[in-house]
């Protein structure tokens, strides 16, 4: 097992990774379009093969987190690359995480939510736009529900000074 932050030698591989998972290199979020395999992020592996991938972008000291992906579910791989993504964002100096997902992935809004992240807001029907952008965006999901709205969830982060106190 080896779990760390991305290398330029995992780059090759990414891009193979995202599309099988999400249908596309691209991914769509809060109707900016954004490459994954150009973007920071923590990789787990076993046998060589990767079986978690968590992808970020830092902006104006906000990290968003643009694709998660465990493909050994319920082992503790999303929670380990989580985690270490909250300690490499307040490394960072950001305040704040956050992520879109949408209406169809209720485990992982009930994951995100059991982290600490909060639903802040749904908009709806964003998905729906995105889809005549990218037509790969399925439209049914998790057990047949249509895929429609976007929902953003936050996770604030204390900054290490607070752990002195
Ligand atoms: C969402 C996702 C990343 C979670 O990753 P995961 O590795 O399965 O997550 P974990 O194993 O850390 O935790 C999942 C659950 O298993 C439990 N779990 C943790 N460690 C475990 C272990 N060793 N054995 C069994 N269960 C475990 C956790 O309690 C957690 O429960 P919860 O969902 O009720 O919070 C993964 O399911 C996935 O890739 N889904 C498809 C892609 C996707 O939807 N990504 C999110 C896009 S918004």
């Amino acid at each position: 097992m080896a779990r760390g932050e991305l290398q330029p030698a995992d780059r090759d591989e990414l891009s193979a990774f995202i599309e099988q998972h999400w249908h596309s290199p691209v991914i769509m979020s809060r109707g900016r379009s954004f490459y994954p395999h150009d973007e920071e992020g923590f990789i787990e592996r076993r046998d060589g093969q990767i079986v978690g991938l968590l992808t970020y972008h830092v902006e104006n000291q906000e990290m968003e987190i643009l694709t998660l992906n465990a493909t050994l579910e319920g082992k503790g791989i999303g929670s380990a690359l989580m985690l270490a993504t909250i300690e490499k964002a307040r490394s960072l100096g950001c305040q704040k995480i956050w992520l879109t997902t949408t209406n169809d992935r209720l485990k992982p809004i009930g994951f995100y939510q059991r982290i600490g992240f909060r639903m802040t807001s749904i908009n709806l029907g964003v998905v729906d736009e995105a889809r005549k952008i990218k037509p790969q965006i399925p439209e049914f999901g998790e057990r047949g529900v249509r895929i429609q709205d976007e929902i953003v969830m936050e996770l604030h982060i204390k900054p290490y000074i607070d752990e002195a106190k």
